[in-house]
């Protein structure tokens, strides 16, 4: 029970990683505030964790609007009582080659990942500091520290979500608030349809996971969440502006 009595805000939480995060901090006693804009299976990670008698609440959330991210961190601190952890994890993907990219696709990628980190600190500190301290854990990726054909915006988008973290650990650590990265490698889920179409199809992405991934094959959300986990709990306590890389080796 590495987070009893704890009440953790999960951000993307409908499917995959997020889900998986979700149901395990449950697991581990935390109280969850599942948050994202896909109300169906956001709803059905909260009806898991409730038929598991856990405890959790959806609030439907845009990560990216400013006044969303507001109005959740008010709604997780007065419903539950506060705010523990926060694990901005929503994120999303487009690939492409730079020339062709569009304006439009780039923008949305920083809104969604970087951006998101950024309000979830900015309105969800205050309730950390609150309660004298708490853990925020980025979601960022393999490919915000390594890069790759057709993924300049994503990787620039998660390289942004590293160098803010690193600087968010040095501003809050006197408030006893630690922050870091987990930086995921390939996961097989759906998120990667637009990196698998501009490899060329499933085939060819098997082909390269063979050749680049030194565990052969890629992970999946149940491998990521433990990582997650260990940055949210008081296992890390001595640990923050770090990225703890999960990606079979790649690295
Ligand atoms: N799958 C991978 O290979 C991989 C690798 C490295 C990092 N990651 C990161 O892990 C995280 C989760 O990825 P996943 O594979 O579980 O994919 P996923 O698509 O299952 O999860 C992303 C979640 O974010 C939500 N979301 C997207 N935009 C949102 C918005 N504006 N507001 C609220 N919610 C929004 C989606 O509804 C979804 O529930 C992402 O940040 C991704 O960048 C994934």
């Amino acid at each position: 029970m590495q987070l009893e009595g704890k009440v953790a805000i999960i951000t993307g939480a409908a499917t995959n990683i997020g889900r998986e995060t979700a149901l395990l901090f449950a697991r581990e006693g935390a109280r969850v505030v599942v948050a994202d804009l896909n109300e169906d299976d956001a709803q059905n990670t909260v009806v898991e964790i409730e038929d598991a008698n856990g405890e959790a609440r959806f609030v439907r959330t845009d990560v990216s609007e400013a006044e969303d991210m507001r109005a959740l961190m008010e709604a997780a601190a007065d419903e539950l009582g506060g705010i523990d952890v926060i694990v901005n994890n929503a994120g999303a993907q487009r690939s492409g080659a730079v020339t062709d990219f569009d304006e439009s696709e780039w923008d949305l990628l920083m809104r969604v990942n970087p951006r998101s980190c950024f309000l979830g600190a900015k309105y969800g500190v205050p309730y950390l500091r609150e309660r004298g301290g708490g853990s925020i854990v980025n979601v960022s990726s393999l490919a915000g520290l390594k890069g790759g054909p057709g993924m300049t915006a994503y990787s620039a988008s998660k390289g942004a979500i590293i160098a803010f973290t690193r600087a968010l650990a040095a501003e809050l650590a006197s408030d006893n608030i630690r922050a870091n990265c987990v930086c995921p490698g390939w996961v097989d889920t759906p998120f990667n349809e637009p990196a698998i179409e501009f490899m060329g199809g499933r085939e060819n992405q098997e082909t390269m996971v063979q050749q680049v991934v030194p565990l052969g094959r890629q992970g999946t959300p149940e491998e990521i969440a433990p990582g997650i986990l260990y940055l949210a709990s008081d296992a890390s306590s001595y640990m923050t502006g770090q990225e703890l890389i999960i990606d079979g080796g790649v690295l």
